[in-house]
């Protein structure tokens, strides 16, 4: 069995990048994204982006991002397929929260769709926060796009949507899979700096969007309830595609009370199997 100690990682280097293609060919039928993103994680200096090599072959790769104060985000965990179930992938996540620790961060967070990992990360202490479904509401066209609130008015948006129904299904996060922010009035300043922050009609409803994987206005959370969350919802799909976006994707925390918003705005379950969790770690 591998062990944290005896493990040997090293960061990811430009010319791993064939090996990587090749290791990652058969994980989520050909479609990982980390090919894609390859280069621009080799090119991060401000993350660790490690291997794992065993009898000088790359076997594992993980990578550590710090993204905000006391936060680290654990990501592109793979471990080839022919060096499976060893225990490989728990001694690299036992040396990366090691790491996590003496660097003093207070939290690491995840993001998974994969049960198996889910498994592990439960191991080794992770806490489940979020066990969110995608919500899919295609582009329709005519209408008005939503009102991007100013940073100076997160704190009284804040207040007004601070005890909607089901805000606590969202376990103090946002649903942002590149890297889960705390949910506060912090959050809503920091997207609405940014852009990235929709408001419904008096302020009465939210959507926090985040960096989308496709052609989608991607939305990180929504609060608020009733005809202010729906005409949000609408709004949003006016904004796809005024934009020329195909659709707006949600993650929403399962059984959230907004789903009957969501289906009362044309919006659907993209896949009923297709879950995403989040996790979180006390360092
Ligand atoms: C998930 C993955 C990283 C696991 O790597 P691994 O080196 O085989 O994992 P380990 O041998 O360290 O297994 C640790 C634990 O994880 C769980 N686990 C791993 N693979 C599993 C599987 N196929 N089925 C069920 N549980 C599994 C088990 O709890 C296992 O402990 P056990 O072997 O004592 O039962 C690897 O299968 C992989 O790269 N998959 C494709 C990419 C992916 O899904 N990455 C995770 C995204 S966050």
């Amino acid at each position: 069995m591998a062990t944290a100690d005896r493990l040997s990682l090293r960061p990811v280097r430009p010319a791993d990048r064939d090996r990587v293609i090749e290791m990652t060919r058969d994980v989520w039928g050909g479609h990982d994204y980390v090919p894609r993103v390859f280069d621009d994680w080799v090119a991060d200096a401000g993350a660790a982006f490690q291997a794992l090599e065993v009898d000088g072959i790359v076997v594992g790769l993980q990578r550590l991002r710090p993204y905000a104060s006391g936060l680290i985000w654990y990501e592109g965990l793979r471990v080839a397929s022919t060096h499976r179930r060893q225990g490989l992938a728990r001694a690299m996540l036992e040396s990366a929260i090691a790491e996590a620790r003496e660097q003093s961060f207070r939290e690491m967070r995840l993001a998974t769709g994969n049960l198996d990992a889910a498994g592990l990360f439960e191991e080794l202490g992770f806490e489940r926060i979020q066990d969110d479904r995608w919500w899919r509401g295609g582009r329709v066209e005519g209408g008005e796009s939503a009102r991007i609130p100013t940073a100076d008015e997160a704190d009284k948006l804040w207040a007004a949507i601070a005890s909607s129904p089901g805000i606590e299904l969202w376990g103090g996060v946002t649903a942002d899979f590149n890297g889960a922010q705390d949910l506060a009035s912090a959050e809503l300043s920091r997207l609405a700096g940014i852009g990235m922050l929709r408001a419904g009609p008096g302020g009465r409803a939210i959507a926090g969007l985040r960096e989308p994987w496709g052609d989608n206005l991607a939305v990180a959370f929504v609060a608020g309830k009733g005809g202010a969350l729906r005409e949000l919802l609408m709004a949003l799909r006016f904004e796809a595609d005024a934009d020329g976006l195909d659709d707006v994707v949600i993650a929403l925390p399962r059984d959230h009370p907004a789903g009957k918003d969501m289906h009362a705005s044309g919006y659907d379950f993209a896949n009923d199997d297709d879950n995403m969790y989040l996790y979180r770690l006390n360092l």
